[in-house]
């Protein structure tokens, strides 16, 4: 019964949703939060489980078949340049850092085409990337988002 007053408060003050939701999501965290969370996970181009230790830090991850190809395809193609885990390198950036700041449909231009001159190589032509350009894509979403750790993960059972 509250969710649906305040719901019906919502869609009368679109303007205030989020001063609306401040003040009746207090009244119904299981609506707010729930639906919060669903769209975040819903958004996710991958799924990956840490355990932690007791300070809460993430100390092994496990993650699915798609991001676990995107690792080892990074492994294989990128880590050369961009370092282990995608950290960077004195020589190409640190693309943690650079995946907030692109799109997923500019990444695939970059990787598509390359980018200065020619120091970061295009790969439309290297099948064993290119096939793979959403797996890389969920990987490197994955490590900015700062869920998964760096080193080999594990693999989720199939
Ligand atoms: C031969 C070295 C090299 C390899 C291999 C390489 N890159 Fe790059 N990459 C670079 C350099 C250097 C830059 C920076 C180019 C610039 O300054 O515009 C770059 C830039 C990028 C950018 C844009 C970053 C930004 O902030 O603009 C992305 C994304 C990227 N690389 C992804 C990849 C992926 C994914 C792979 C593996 C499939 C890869 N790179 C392989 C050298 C490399």
């Amino acid at each position: 019964m509250k969710s649906r007053v305040s719901r019906l408060i919502l869609s009368m003050m679109p303007g205030c949703g989020l001063i609306a939701l401040g003040v009746f999501g207090l009244g119904s965290p299981v609506l707010a939060n729930g639906v919060a969370e669903e769209a975040a996970s819903a958004n996710k181009p991958y799924t990956v489980e840490c355990e932690r230790n007791e300070e809460g830090r993430r100390v092994s991850c496990t993650v699915d078949q798609d991001t676990f190809v995107g690792w080892r395809t990074f492994g294989g193609n990128c880590a050369q340049c961009h370092g282990q885990d995608a950290v960077g390198s004195s020589f190409a950036p640190n693309l943690i850092r650079s995946m907030d700041n692109m799109t997923e449909e500019q990444f695939y231009a970059v990787l598509e085409n390359g980018q200065a001159g020619g120091q970061m190589p295009g790969f439309a032509e290297n099948p064993n990337v290119w096939r793979h350009k959403e797996r890389l894509y969920g990987y490197l979403r994955a490590r900015a988002d700062g869920e998964l750790i760096g080193g080999r993960p594990a693999r989720f059972d199939q």
